[in-house]
């Protein structure tokens, strides 16, 4: 069972003492993903430390990118790409999500690649459809890569309060499967109080957390969930 905790651009919890409430818990791969500025606290005190986006280039002329090499440099083990609000706001492709998570890979950063549907797409019956773009452009560039795990984060679940029902978290979980054989995370409005519902479906791999993962005591209680259903 994997946990990781997305910052977004907040700077998140005091990272000692956020490695030190998760230490004791067995069974769950925890993962933190911080801003750029606070990666190195979250490595120095021996948290399991992502990106939340990177480049696919090594270096080169691309102002306000990080490249895979830069960050594991710093200690980094992973990065998000494809988070619905980098191709909400910043307008990032399914061609440009592939070449990151390629290029990650290829450099020896774990990925964690997200996909999900808009309530607009969800409405016009199209979730199979885009799920199936978005994963097949993942697929096509890497592969089943031992080092690549999905999130499925339907849009209109994510900050808003509303999680998908666990059944839905399980038929669309289990579709991504279909497509690429990985571990896949639920994201979308993970709290304490309706984790271990979503975790106990079979196709649940764990959770990709926002909101509920910039305080240490709902984390942790996250990630005490996950550490109950599948012991
Ligand atoms: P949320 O965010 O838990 O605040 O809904 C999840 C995410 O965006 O990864």
């Amino acid at each position: 069972m994997l946990i990781a905790g997305n910052w977004k651009m907040f700077d998140g919890p005091d990272p000692p003492e956020l490695a030190a409430r998760v230490a004791g818990i067995a069974g769950v791969d925890v993962i933190v993903a911080p801003p750029y500025t606070r990666l190195v606290a979250c490595v120095e005190a021996g948290l399991t430390t992502y990106a939340q986006n990177v480049h696919w280039e090594p270096q080169g002329a691309y102002t306000g990118e990080v490249s895979p090499a830069m960050l594991r440099a710093l200690g980094v083990r992973g990065s998000l790409v494809g988070h619905s609000e980098r191709r909400q706001y910043f307008g990032e492709t399914d061609a440009g999500v592939a070449r990151r998570a390629h290029a990650a890979l290829a450099a020896g950063l774990d990925v964690i690649a997200c996909v999900g549907e808009t309530q607009e797409e969800r409405d016009a019956g199209d979730m199979e459809t885009v799920l199936r773009i978005q994963v097949d452009a993942v697929r096509d560039a890497c592969g089943p890569h031992d080092r690549l795990v999905l999130a499925y984060e339907p849009v209109w679940a994510i900050g808003t309060g509303r999680t998908a029902t666990p059944e839905m978290a399980e038929e669309a979980h289990a579709f991504v499967k279909s497509l690429l054989d990985r571990p896949v995370l639920y994201g979308g409005s993970v709290k304490p109080d309706n984790a271990a519902e979503l975790l106990a479906q079979p196709s649940v791999d764990g959770a990709l957390v926002g909101g509920a993962s910039l305080d240490v005591d709902s984390f942790a209680a996250i990630c005490e969930a996950a550490a109950a259903v599948r012991p």
